[in-house]
């Protein structure tokens, strides 16, 4: 079984082909999500609300990422692992590249950061430095304290058109991936039909190139679930047929569904 690469999702998006992405911390879930088929694995942040209990993703640190990216690097079979770099790991060019690379010699493929224009001169100097990366934008869940809760971005036209604008800023700087959650389905499908680069969603609806949700809410365990979310484990025998039926429904096209998306 090959391993899945950045080649890979770029072919798939040329190929209108839909992929996955499930969130895992661990070597066993990393494991079964890769054996359930899903093109990538998120090391998120979320981690911090998931498996610590805390209120935000705020309180994650570099060191936290780090021991969790080599748990799944060692389960994971043939996925692409991303990690993500945590609230202001990333302030200054120097800061990211240390901190990317400890989870690159972690076992991530792949870092992400929450931001759009004033990461470009950050992202360029790590796609340098041979360290590819994956940008975040609409809600940005480290930005929950400057947006006062967590709400859908880009509903009126000027937001909307920055967060266009900051997409084609991450695509010019060198980024590889986006991730776009909470946006109108509109926006979505309007930046990843004009961007190369695929775009992965989180209730950005069914227009975007590929789909991730946190594991804990598929898997319908979490204490709040938003509305894109759906529960896979409703139906499921097991963990794995909720994860297999996940990537499904991504790839037919039958997750999002409208009501899990926002206009
Ligand atoms: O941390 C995370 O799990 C994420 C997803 C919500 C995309 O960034």
């Amino acid at each position: 079984m090959t391993a899945v690469t950045i080649r890979n999702l770029q072919d798939m998006k040329q190929a209108t082909e839909k992929f996955a992405c499930i969130t895992a911390y661990d070597a066993t879930f990393a494991r079964l999500v890769s054996e359930a088929g899903a093109e990538t694995i998120l090391v998120g942040d979320s981690l911090g609300m998931v498996l610590q209990g805390r209120e935000s993703t705020v309180p994650v640190s570099i060191g936290e990422m780090a021991y969790h990216t080599g748990c799944v690097a060692r389960g994971n079979v043939r996925s692409m692992v991303i990690a993500d770099m945590p609230f202001m790991s990333y302030s200054t060019v120097d800061l990211a590249m240390t901190g990317a690379t400890e989870l690159m010699q972690a076992g991530a493929h792949m870092v992400k950061m929450e931001g759009g224009l004033w990461l470009s001169d950050t992202i360029a100097k790590l796609v340098e430095g041979g360290i590819p990366v994956c940008a975040h934008l609409g809600l940005t869940p480290q930005s929950v304290n400057v947006f006062g809760g967590y709400r859908v971005q880009g509903r009126d036209p000027k937001e909307a058109k920055s967060i266009l604008s900051d997409a084609v800023s991450i695509q010019d700087a060198g980024a590889s991936l986006l991730v776009l959650e909470c946006v109108p389905e509109e926006l979505a499908a309007d930046i990843s039909s004009k961007l190369r680069i695929p775009v992965i969603g989180i209730g950005a609806g069914a227009g975007t190139d590929g789909q991730v949700l946190v594991m804990h809410d598929l898997l319908g365990l979490s204490q709040h679930i938003p509305r894109f979310v759906r529960n896979f484990m409703a139906g499921a025998p097991t963990v794995q047929d909720a994860l297999a039926a996940f990537v499904a429904a991504v790839k037919s096209g039958d997750f999002p569904s409208n009501k899990e998306t926002y206009q």
